[in-house]
């Protein structure tokens, strides 16, 4: 699929590999996951716009590039998508960050908004929706039908790990939306975790379990 792009950079495989070992604590698996977030924001960032800009160095004039970081929103799904917002943020600080709180109806199994709290003027801006784990796909779909509603410049999609489930869903509900992940797993299992994944990201970066 075109609009799939899996990060296959050695640094980001080395670094998902130890996030998945089942014992590593708490802390060893936040800062992996703010480390890979740098890096996938670099990755997810590739064609941002850029503008020349007149600078000296301390030798001569030259025209430089610069991008507009406040024209960017990362928007979050949570209760996971917080961990991915510090690292994105070490290398754009300027984006602005949007929230989309959602849980799943247990009788209709549809994600159910419960919160959602965006930047203005959405349509000048490019949303990047972030989620560790692309499962069933069903937050992801929603989450980008919900943003979809303010129109903004444009929406990419970016977790660390999908299920083929996952992916089949947001293509199909969202087939102009880039997706950018670290890897795309085997399957789901009877519970809708990835395998063979890393667990519930939610209780591994905080450590509610
Ligand atoms: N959410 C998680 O945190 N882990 C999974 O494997 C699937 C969904």
């Amino acid at each position: 699929m075109r609009q799939v792009h899996v990060i296959t950079h050695p640094l980001v495989q080395h670094k998902l590999t130890l996030m998945r070992k089942k014992d590593a604590s708490t802390s060893t698996f936040r800062r992996l996951l703010n480390e890979l977030s740098m890096l996938m924001a670099y990755e997810v960032t590739r064609d941002m716009p850029t503008q020349p800009i007149e600078i000296e160095t301390p030798l001569e004039p030259m025209t430089g590039s610069v991008i507009d970081g406040k024209k960017l929103v990362l928007a979050s799904i949570l209760r996971a998508g917080t961990g991915i917002l510090d690292g994105m943020l070490t290398v754009v600080p300027g984006a602005r960050v949007g929230h989309i709180g959602l849980y799943r109806d247990p009788a209709t199994l549809q994600a159910v908004e419960y919160y959602f709290k965006m930047p203005d003027l959405m349509q000048e801006r490019d949303v990047i929706v972030v989620d560790p784990m692309l499962a069933t796909g069903h937050s992801a779909v929603a989450a980008i039908a919900r943003v979809k509603t303010l129109q903004p410049r444009s929406i990419k999609f970016l977790c660390l790990l999908a299920a083929p489930e996952g992916v089949a869903a947001l293509h199909a509900a969202h087939p102009d939306v880039p997706l950018f992940t670290a890897a795309i797993d085997r399957e789901l299992n009877d519970h809708g975790y990835i395998l063979p994944g890393l667990g519930d990201a939610g209780d591994r970066i905080f450590g509610t379990q």
